[in-house]
């Protein structure tokens, strides 16, 4: 892809990550930027840990409007921001810095965009919704707290380290007052407490690519038709876990949607324009069958 446009006055943005070179990112943001006739320009950083804070420093040293954070930067680089926005502050964990006139202020755009692909992908809302989260990782902990925020009835959650779950469920309860429950891993996870979930959110690794087999044990027998079961993992697009959920009837949905609305939030976060969704989707969809993952 081509940029015909930069020129003296191109704003520059980018990924600050380490790998990043396997993200769809660079692609996704610079279409739309294009689609939208800005002069806007999106680069790949490979940020080493021991840079970070030298990096963050750069990007109002380099008057960069902003940057997308990933793994593995997402909380260490928290203390080195002027401002928190409050969700992100809650879940503990930054992926889009806004360059607001030399001040730093960072978003959690990945939560966000998992409430607005369950809107926008499964016409779901959240609110009075009760709700199944496997894993209490990073991944988990931006999900539980935006559906919080969205005004979930009751989040359960079940991780293999029961330690985490508690401490999660513990946070959720005293900062948004939703009611939040610890429940046994795998097996021993109630029929009865699963049967009646709303939404199941698959947030652990497990069936990610190239381990495409594996999949967490559960009692998939207890899944209904009317239920929304999601996978935040993309590769592969339907994971075993997907597959047995459709089996029994649920609806399921993927994390490529998840993806995208996280950087649909942060382009509309930089930029004050409307992002081109349908642009950037064909352009993920695109990406991902070119990746053969
Ligand atoms: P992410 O940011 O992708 O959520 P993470 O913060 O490392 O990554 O969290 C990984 C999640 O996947 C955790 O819930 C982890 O469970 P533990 O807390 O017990 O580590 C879960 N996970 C990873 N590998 C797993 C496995 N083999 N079996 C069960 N759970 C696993």
């Amino acid at each position: 892809m081509g940029f015909p446009n930069l020129d003296g006055k191109t704003r520059v943005c980018g990924l600050f990550g380490f790998p990043v070179e396997h993200s769809f990112s660079p692609a996704m943001h610079n279409a739309a930027f294009q689609n939208r006739g800005l002069n806007w320009a999106y680069l790949p950083f490979a940020v080493q840990p021991e840079h970070l804070a030298k990096a963050v420093q750069g990007i109002t040293a380099l008057n960069l409007a902003g940057v997308n954070i990933t793994v593995p930067h997402k909380q260490r680089v928290i203390p080195l921001l002027d401002e928190i926005d409050q969700a992100a502050a809650q879940i503990g964990a930054v992926n889009t810095i806004v360059n607001n006139q030399g001040k730093l202020v960072g978003y959690n755009t990945d939560g966000a965009g998992f409430i607005k692909s369950l809107a926008e992908e499964a016409n779901f809302e959240p609110r009075g919704k009760r709700v199944l989260l496997l894993g209490a990782g990073g991944a988990a902990r931006a999900v539980a707290f935006s559906l919080a925020m969205a005004g979930c009835q009751a989040i359960y959650i079940t991780n293999r380290t029961t330690e985490t779950a508690k401490a999660l469920a513990r946070e959720l309860s005293q900062k948004c007052g939703v009611a939040a429950e610890v429940l046994p891993w795998g097996l021993e996870l109630p029929a009865a407490a699963v049967a009646r979930v709303d939404l199941v959110v698959q947030t652990t690794s497990l069936g990610m690519w190239p381990n495409t087999q594996a999949c967490p044990e559960f009692p998939f027998g207890a899944l209904h038709p009317g239920q929304l079961v999601c996978d935040l993992i993309y590769t592969p697009r339907q994971t075993a876990f997907l597959q047995q959920a459709s089996a029994r009837g649920a609806t399921i949905l993927n994390g490529l949607g998840m993806l995208l609305y996280q950087g649909v939030l942060a382009f509309e976060l930089w930029t004050g324009h409307t992002a081109p969704v349908e642009v950037m989707k064909e352009i993920l969809e695109r990406q991902l069958n070119d990746s053969k993952l």
